[in-house]
């Protein structure tokens, strides 16, 4: 049985769906056909998208879902650019809750993200629980404490062989040494007491899962700026989670499922006055 049906007394025979999707439409005797299923169609709905007519069903999607495209949902190009250079990492947050209806409207708004394949396997979980936020940050905290007393070791190493050590090496150190300190006088390294943290997990097996949840989390960080909230990505959270499976057991991951992005979210309490410089990115053009 074929996911995709066409409705003929619709369909006015333009072929925009062939030259979308040669691999599902073809034109038999001068007549549109399909065969669509999991071999071939991955559920994109461009054929959907691009048929005026509306003649075309596809049985594993929501037909309700296709609005119209609304031509006016543009930016200018200027405003746009702005609203990228406004956006900061930021660490200062209100004492003040995310409402459960804005958290939905921008985990929602995330679907639309693109996934490699259109996978669509990225899976959220906000942790608004102080405890479990705590108990996150702990297991962060000691996964750098204890890197960065392993690998003082190697950099011991280097200095007698008369060596500078590798960069990250001496990063993992520094960090561990300014989170002994944070834990000392009771702050938040890793969450920095956001109301909202958000963890973007997906299987291993399907699609691109690292670019998909870093894609989910730009886009609804991006669209949380309209509401006013504020975030940063927390890659500390992720390092750790790549070794930690006291992180995997206190999220409850499904087995095979890894933690690849995460924010911390909230109302922010400083507010920027300037954006900010940054080094021209390098470029080559071939012509
Ligand atoms: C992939 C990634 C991981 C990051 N991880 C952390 C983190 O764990 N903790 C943190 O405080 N900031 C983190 N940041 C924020 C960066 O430090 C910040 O983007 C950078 O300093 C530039 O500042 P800006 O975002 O305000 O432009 C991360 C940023 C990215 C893109």
């Amino acid at each position: 049985m074929s996911w995709v049906s066409i409705d003929k007394t619709k369909c006015n025979g333009c072929g925009l769906c062939i030259l979308r999707c040669p691999s599902v439409y073809s034109k038999v005797d001068g007549e549109i056909v399909s065969q669509a299923d999991v071999g071939n169609c991955n559920s994109c709905g461009h054929c959907i998208s691009l048929c005026k007519s509306q003649a075309i069903v596809h049985s594993e999607m929501d037909m309700e879902n296709f609005p119209a495209v609304n031509e006016d949902a543009n930016f200018e190009t200027g405003k746009f650019i702005q609203f990228i250079r406004n956006r900061r990492s930021h660490r200062h947050f209100k004492n003040k809750a995310i409402s459960r209806a804005d958290l939905e409207t921008l985990i929602d708004a995330c679907r639309y993200a693109p996934t490699g394949g259109n996978a669509q396997s990225v899976e959220i979980i906000v942790v608004e629980n102080r405890d479990k936020i705590k108990r996150l940050s702990d297991y962060t905290i000691d996964f750098f404490i204890n890197a960065g007393d392993n690998v003082q070791q190697l950099i011991e190493q280097f200095a007698a062989e008369g060596k500078e050590p590798p960069e990250n090496l001496t990063r993992i150190r520094q960090y561990g040494e300014r989170f002994k300190l944070a834990r000392e006088v009771g702050q938040d390294p890793i969450f920095h007491d956001a109301p909202v943290v958000m963890i973007f997990h997906a299987p291993q097996d399907r699609g691109a899962p690292k670019d998909d949840c870093v894609i989910a989390s730009t886009t609804l960080s991006l669209l949380a700026r309209t509401m006013g909230i504020e975030s940063t990505y927390i890659g500390l959270l992720v390092g750790a989670a790549r070794d930690n499976r006291e992180i995997h057991s206190e999220l409850q991951l499904p087995l095979g499922s890894e933690l690849l992005s995460a924010l911390i979210m909230g109302y922010p309490r400083l507010k920027y006055h300037y954006a900010v410089d940054r080094k021209p990115i390098q470029t080559r053009w071939e012509l």
